[in-house]
C-alpha cells in the first residue's frame, strides 16, 4: 500500500532533483506497476544524484593524470636472466600448488550488452571454434574441466550476469546440462545497474512503469561478488584467487601457474597481463605508474607526447596495453567491500531506446544518452602490490567485439588457427601454410587434448599428418 504520503516525499525528492518526469505516467498505473516504478527509485542513489548529473552526464568527468606519472615495469613473457629464471621456476610451482590445492577459481564478467557485436544472445553462447563451432562458455567449460583433471582438483567457476541477461544465461547453462560440469561448482550472479540519461540529465523511462538501466561496468564485479554471495561461496570452498577474464576472448588462459605463481609469490592484491601496443595509437587501456600506483589510462587520456614516445631501443615508453586479465585476492575484495569504496564512472555516448514525454516508444537511430559505467582495472591503483606479467597477444588474447573486420568472430577464429598451429610445429609437427604464411587448413585443438603448448609433445602420436586445406579436430 502507498500512503498519500509517502508519495508525495517521493514527489518532492523527485523534484529536487529535477526528475519529477519519471512519475509523468503515474495515473495510468496499476497498483502493481506503481509498486514497481517506486521500488525502482528507491534504488537510486540520490544523494550523489546531482553531482552524476552535473559532473558526468552534462560534461565527461575531469580526469587528473597525477605529477607523478611514468612507465609500468612488467616481467617479460620469458625470463631475462638466470636470477629471475629462478623466480619463474618457483612462481610456476606455486602456481601449478596453489591450482591443485583448489585456492584458484575461474571468474568470467558476462554481463555486458555486447551492442557492438549485436548477437541476440548472451554473447558466451556465440558459436566461434573453427571446427566444432563450440560456444565461448562451452570452450571455457571445457578449459576448466581439462584444468579439474590435469590438476586433480575441483575449479569452481564463478559468472558474472546482469539482470539484463541473468535468466538467459542460467537457461544457457542449464539446457547445456552444465557443459559436464557440476551444476554446484558454477555459481551465476548478477550485477548491478545505473540509470541511463538524456543528454539534459534526465533519468530515461524504458516504460511508464520502468526506469531504463544498464549493468555497472566490469568494475561493478567486485561489488557484485560481495554482495552475491559469490565471495562467501569461494572462502567456504578454500578459494583464494580469482582468476578474471572476459566472456569475449577465447584465447584465455584461465589457470595460469605462471602468473598465479607470480602474483603470491610478490603478495600483490590484484595484478594483470598486459601485451605490448602493436602502435602508438592502438586503442587499449595503458599501464602507467601514477603516484606510484599502478593504473590503467584510457588511451584517449595518454597526452600524445607520451604515447609517441620511445626508449632507445625503439620500443613505446607507454606500451603495456591493458587486456582485462587479472588475479585478484579474494582478500582484497573483502576488504575493499567492508570498509566501503567506489570506483570512478566514466561515460559513454549510446544509442538508448526509451519512451518520450507522451509514452511513445523510441528507436534512435543516433547516440541520443549517456550510459556510466565502472571499470575493473580502476581497482588497481587501491592493491597493496600490483604486478604485471606481459604476454604475447597471439597466445591469449583476441577479444570479439566487433560483427567484421577488427576484433571480430572471423579475427578470433583466424588467431584460433594460427595458435594451435603454433603450438603442433613448436612440437615438430609439419602444419601446411600458404605463400605469406597463414595456415592452409583449419584446426582445432580441444582443451581435454593440450591446454599449453607442452601438452602436445606427448600426444604426437595421436597426430596424423596433415594436409593442406584439411580440418582437423584434436580431443
Ligand atoms: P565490453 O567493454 O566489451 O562491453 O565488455 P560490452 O557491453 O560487452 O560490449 P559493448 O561495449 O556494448 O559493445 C568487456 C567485458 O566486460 C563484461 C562484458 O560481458 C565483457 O566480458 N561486462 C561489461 C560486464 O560483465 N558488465 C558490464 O556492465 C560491462
Amino acid at each position: 500500500m502507498i500512503t498519500k504520503k509517502a508519495l508525495e516525499n517521493i514527489k518532492k525528492l523527485l523534484k529536487k532533483h529535477n526528475q519529477s518526469h519519471l512519475l509523468a505516467f503515474w495515473e495510468q498505473l496499476n497498483t502493481a506497476q506503481r509498486q514497481n516504478l517506486l521500488a525502482q527509485i528507491e534504488e537510486l542513489d540520490f544523494s550523489k544524484m546531482d553531482d552524476l548529473v552535473a559532473n558526468h552526464i552534462k560534461k565527461p568527468a575531469f580526469s587528473a593524470i597525477g605529477a607523478d606519472f611514468a612507465p609500468a615495469r612488467s616481467y617479460s613473457p620469458n625470463p631475462a636472466d638466470a636470477e629471475q629464471k629462478h623466480k619463474y621456476a618457483q612462481a610456476g610451482e606455486l602456481g601449478r600448488e596453489l591450482i591443485s590445492a583448489g585456492k584458484v577459481a575461474a571468474f568470467i564478467v558476462a554481463g555486458g550488452q555486447g551492442t557492438r557485436f549485436g548477437f541476440d544472445s548472451p554473447k558466451g553462447n556465440f558459436p566461434i571454434s573453427p571446427v566444432k563451432n563450440k560456444t565461448l562458455f562451452r570452450i571455457f567449460a571445457e578449459t576448466i574441466a581439462a584444468v579439474s583433471e590435469k590438476y586433480q582438483t575441483i575449479c569452481p567457476w564463478y559468472i558474472m550476469t546482469s539482470p539484463l541477461n541473468y535468466a538467459q544465461t542460467k537457461e544457457i547453462f542449464s539446457s547445456n546440462n552444465y557443459y559436464g560440469l557440476r551444476e554446484s561448482d558454477i555459481f551465476i550472479f548478477q550485477q548491478g545497474t545505473l540509470p541511463n540519461f538524456s543528454f539534459d540529465g534526465k533519468i530515461l523511462l524504458a516504460d511508464k512503469d520502468k526506469i531504463s538501466c544498464s549493468p555497472d561496468g566490469h568494475g561493478g564485479s567486485l561489488k557484485a561478488l560481495y554482495q552475491s554471495g559469490a565471495l562467501e561461496d569461494m572462502k567456504k570452498r578454500g578459494v583464494e584467487f580469482a582468476s578474471y577474464f572476459q566472456v569475449d576472448n577465447p584465447l584465455i588462459n584461465i589457470f595460469d601457474p605462471l602468473f598465479i605463481g607470480l602474483h603470491a609469490l610478490d603478495e600483490a592484491e590484484m595484478s594483470s597481463k598486459a601485451v605490448v601496443k602493436t602502435e602508438p595509437k592502438e586503442k587499449v587501456g595503458v599501464f602507467c605508474l601514477v603516484d606510484g600506483k599502478v593504473t590503467v589510462i584510457e588511451y584517449s587520456d595518454l597526452p600524445e607526447e607520451l604515447t609517441e614516445k620511445r626508449n632507445p631501443d625503439g620500443s613505446l615508453v607507454f606500451g603495456l596495453g591493458s587486456i582485462a586479465i587479472h588475479i585478484i585476492d579474494c582478500t582484497f575484495v573483502e576488504k575493499l567491500n567492508a570498509r566501503g569504496f567506489s570506483l570512478p564512472l566514466h561515460r559513454a555516448i549510446k544509442k538508448i531506446p526509451h519512451i518520450d514525454e507522451k509514452g511513445r516508444p523510441v528507436e534512435p537511430a543516433e547516440p541520443n544518452g549517456i550510459k556510466l559505467e565502472s571499470f575493473v582495472f580502476d581497482a588497481l591503483p587501491l592493491a597493496s602490490k600490483s604486478i604485471i606479467l606481459q604476454t604475447l597477444r597471439s597466445e591469449e588474447f583476441s577479444p570479439v567485439k566487433n560483427p567484421t573486420g577488427p576484433d571480430s568472430a572471423e579475427t578470433a577464429k583466424e588467431m584460433m588457427i594460427a595458435r594451435a598451429a603454433g603450438w603442433l610445429e613448436s612440437a615438430g609437427v609439419t602444419v601446411p601454410r600458404k605463400p605469406g604464411d597463414s595456415v592452409d587448413a583449419t584446426l582445432e585443438i580441444a582443451p581435454s587434448f593440450a591446454l599449453e603448448k607442452d601438452d602436445i609433445k606427448a600426444k604426437l602420436n595421436q597426430i596424423p599428418e596433415i594436409k593442406p586445406n584439411d580440418k582437423l579436430y584434436l580431443a
